[in-house]
């Protein structure tokens, strides 16, 4: 099966052919961030506006790329939400009018389903159950996967989530947008021990972790070592961004240390803008490693939004034999754990 994907829930559009026999045939992505950059942060009407302006464009060279034309696709797919409700109406009334034009089956994808399934377009790939975390602009999640679909919620964050965390950070050190890889960056330069910043929520009591993430208290340690600084040089910006990143992926790692162990599983899927993050990676290779496990990423230009992750995942979904009809709109709060496994006794055709 040939899948055409779509993503725009947010700032960036992309477009990307999946074919179940022969994986990623294409994919093509346009990044919003100049546009927003002089806002400090992405503005909903703008970013609507230039998906667009990309959509046709991009699904053009996708089909060039592949060298193949519409009649050679068997289903559409497109992010249906969680996103900004503008940006995904556009990538949803796009993609359903080709889906009506070409008499073509249509499902909408869960974002964040499909970044949870793009390391499953990589050769190596985990066995099921295994936890995956999910760690975005928006989400900061740890779930059990029985199966495409079979999702339960273990740990989510109560306030900010990590990539808010680093983008927040990275602004208040007057660092440009996006602050998430400009932070990381900058840590790289850091002078290791010179700031510490607590890990929230990740104490053991009676045997017992909080389950949940927190990162709005470590923006506000950050913000309290930086008024005590008479004046912040480039070094004390490295400095605090460095302890900045070991507190957050420090806290990503010891909840997934207990989490993994609580659950008896040593298999562990990330994904997300920041599972991009170079000592995330490495910390967590780490920790897989020392469990006799194995952790699982999605190549790096795919840890950020991309349409190859909604390709695969509608792939999935319509080779279950499921689909929405072209009624579908853009959801931009849609719980994770309301999805059901495609084809399964609960699934319901809408
Ligand atoms: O998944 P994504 O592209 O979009 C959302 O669905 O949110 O994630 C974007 C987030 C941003 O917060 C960005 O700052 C963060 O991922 N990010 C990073 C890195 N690359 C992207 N955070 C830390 N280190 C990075 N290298
Ligand atoms: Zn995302």
């Amino acid at each position: 099966m040939i899948c055409l994907g779509f993503e725009s829930s947010c700032d960036e559009t992309g477009v990307a052919l999946y074919c179940s026999e022969r994986g990623l045939l294409a994919h093509a992505l346009y990044s919003q961030i100049e546009l927003h950059a002089e806002y400090g942060g992405v503005v909903p009407e703008l970013a609507s506006r230039d998906h667009v302006r990309k959509l046709a464009p991009l699904t053009e060279q996708v089909f060039a790329e592949a060298g193949l034309d519409w009649g050679a696709v068997d289903g559409i797919a497109c992010t249906s939400g969680p996103g900004l409700l503008g940006a995904l109406l556009v990538g949803v009334a796009y993609s359903r009018s080709l889906a009506l034009a070409w008499n073509k089956p249509f499902v909408g994808i869960h974002h964040m389903e499909g970044h949870l399934l793009a390391p499953l377009m990589e050769a190596e790939q985990p066995s099921y159950p295994f936890l995956a975390l999910l760690v975005s602009g928006g989400h900061t999640l740890l779930v059990r996967v029985e199966a495409i679909g079979d999702y339960r919620l273990i740990s989510e964050s109560i306030d900010d989530a990590v990539g808010e965390a680093f983008d927040k950070t990275a602004k208040l050190l007057g660092l440009p947008y996006p602050g998430g890889p400009v932070l990381a960056a900058l840590a790289e330069q850091g002078e290791p021990g010179r700031f510490y910043f607590k890990r929230p929520m990740t104490k053991i009591d009676h045997g017992k972790m909080p389950e949940n993430f927190s990162f709005s208290g470590l923006k506000t340690q950050v913000l309290q070592a930086v008024k005590k600084l008479p004046e912040v040089t480039e070094q004390d910006k490295a400095d605090i961004a460095l302890a900045f990143e070991e507190s957050a992926v420090d806290s990503l790692l010891i909840k997934c240390r207990h989490m993994l162990k609580r659950e008896g599983i040593n298999q562990l899927v990330v994904a997300g803008g920041v599972g991009a993050n170079k000592k995330l990676r490495a910390e967590l290779n780490r920790l897989l490693s020392e469990m006799g496990g194995q952790v699982f990423f999605p190549r790096h230009e795919l840890c950020t939004d991309n349409g190859a992750m909604i390709a695969y995942a509608g792939c999935q979904r319509l080779l279950a034999g499921e689909s929405d009809d072209l009624t579908i709109t853009g959801r931009p709060r849609w719980p994770l754990t309301e999805l059901k496994r495609p084809g399964g006794p609960e699934s319901v055709d809408v």
